[in-house]
């Protein structure tokens, strides 16, 4: 950035944007995070990610020692501070209904906007639907004291859990949703480090770059149901959906990423992004246009409940006091996110079934714990097993990749698997003498 570099704040310090801040200030600008959350404020201040993300706490630390990075409850603070507020708040799945909850979004830019007294430049970056913004314009530009000074735009975020650091420093592409050059000009100026890497920039209206966000994750939960259909077909042929897709794969058209077949999709975001997708589009008037994301939705559930039968099977057919080792609770590996985790989902259905479920995730247990606390939880992946009837992976980290199947084998009470992530070798575990079993594989 140059010494005109606007000056930046991020609102909400979840994910999103406790990664955002960090990486702006890493490349160089002054950043103020802000959240209504005193305890994340503090944590943050202190040097402490609140959640975990690989490499996030280095650059945090980095960020704090060179002083263009702090945090504040303060939002009349942050409308003082910044020339380009970012807004990061959660837009979670509303209770009762497949609509998207945008009460974080509408508090956080009412509060800002009533402080803002000079010209700025107000960001989104949450997942809203369509329409959202241009509300949001008119409301911001009628609150502030600065009027028409202050202006709306729309930067959807693209980062993965896991990935975050490296998919905001290095994103496939910037979406500048603008309704005027000075806008964009603005944009371009907070991002300069990022376009001067040769990064390509859209730059459309408000609603395109909205869309272009919920567009995308529909896109990707609709292909990882593509290839979860394709493995009930295969388990009813005698198929393999794991050579199935191998092969697919090499058709550069269809490509491989996000044709791993297994127990689906879950997460703060694709599952609540296309139900409120679908919500919004039927508002629109234009709901047959996305009734395929509901076919979407429910494979992707089915998954979770054909994981459950497999287990049930091999344990003879009642769950009820069969003991099952639980592998993973984070919605995927390198999160300890277990918002809508498929792992947590089918530990929890077996033990209302009557199973005793252990569980085991390297990062996730804290947050398991909370959310099911009626589940029991073990020491490691070989104190989960420990006088198992089965074991099922349910989150590929690389540990349980890793696992013996002879080490394991001699602490379970039946040596039977089921492989729900497709993460382990058949041949191998078969060879140790387990009885394995994958969804979609004979
Ligand atoms: C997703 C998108 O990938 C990001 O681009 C987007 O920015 C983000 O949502 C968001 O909206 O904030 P994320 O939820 O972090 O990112 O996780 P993904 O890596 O997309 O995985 C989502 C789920 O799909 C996981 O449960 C994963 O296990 C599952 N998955 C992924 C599969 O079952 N098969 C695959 O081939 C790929």
């Amino acid at each position: 950035p140059t010494a005109a570099a606007p000056r930046l704040t991020v609102i909400g310090t979840g994910y999103l944007g406790a990664t955002h801040a960090v990486c702006m200030a890493a490349l160089g600008y002054e950043v103020l995070g802000v959240d209504v959350d005193p305890g994340k404020i503090e944590r943050l201040n202190s040097g402490e990610v609140p959640f975990y993300e690989p490499g996030l706490p280095e650059l945090l630390a980095k960020a704090m020692d060179s002083g263009r990075l702090r945090f504040s409850t303060s939002l009349a603070e942050a409308a003082d501070f910044g020339d380009v507020h970012f807004l990061c708040v959660g837009t979670p799945q509303q209770r009762g209904s497949n609509a998207a909850d945008l009460s974080f979004v509408h508090a956080a830019t009412d509060e800002l906007a009533r402080h803002l007294r000079r010209r700025a430049l107000v960001v989104g970056k949450s997942t809203v639907p369509v329409g959202t913004a241009a509300a949001l314009a008119d409301r911001v530009r009628s609150l502030a004291p600065a009027g028409e000074e202050v202006e709306l735009a729309w930067n959807p975020e693209f980062l993965r859990e896991g990935f975050a650091v490296e998919d905001t420093l290095h994103p496939d592409r910037l979406v500048f949703g603008v309704t005027s050059a000075w806008a964009e000009e603005r944009l371009r100026a907070a991002f300069a480090p990022v376009i001067g890497e040769g990064t390509p920039v859209v730059t459309t209206d408000l609603a395109t770059a909205e869309l272009v966000k919920t567009a995308a994750n529909s896109f990707l939960a609709t292909k990882i149901s593509y290839i979860n259909a394709m493995a009930e077909v295969c388990e009813a042929t005698g198929a393999d959906v794991q050579k199935l897709a191998e092969a697919l794969a090499y058709d550069d058209r269809i490509g491989g990423r996000f044709l791993r077949p297994g127990l689906g999709f879950g997460g703060g975001c694709l599952p609540k992004d296309i139900r409120a997708f679908i919500h919004r589009a039927e508002e629109l008037r234009v709901g047959q246009a996305v009734a395929f994301l509901r076919e979407v939705d429910e494979i992707n559930k089915r998954r979770r409940a054909r994981t459950v039968s497999l287990i049930r099977e091999l344990a003879g057919g009642d769950p009820a006091g069969i003991r099952v080792a639980a592998l993973g609770a984070s919605f995927k590996p390198d999160s300890d996110d277990i918002r809508d985790a498929p792992a947590l989902d089918v530990a929890a259905t077996l033990h209302a079934a009557g199973a005793r479920v252990r569980v085991f995730d390297p990062v996730a247990m804290d947050n398991a714990r909370r959310a099911c606390p009626q589940l029991d939880y073990a020491a490691d992946a070989l104190d989960a097993a420990a006088g198992a009837d089965v074991v099922v992976l349910l989150t590929e980290w690389t540990e349980f990749r890793e696992i013996d199947p002879a080490a394991m084998g001699a602490v379970v009470a039946h040596r039977r698997i089921v492989d729900g992530r497709h993460a382990l070798d058949p041949a191998q575990w078969r060879a140790a003498g387990w009885t394995y079993r994958a969804l979609g594989r004979p």
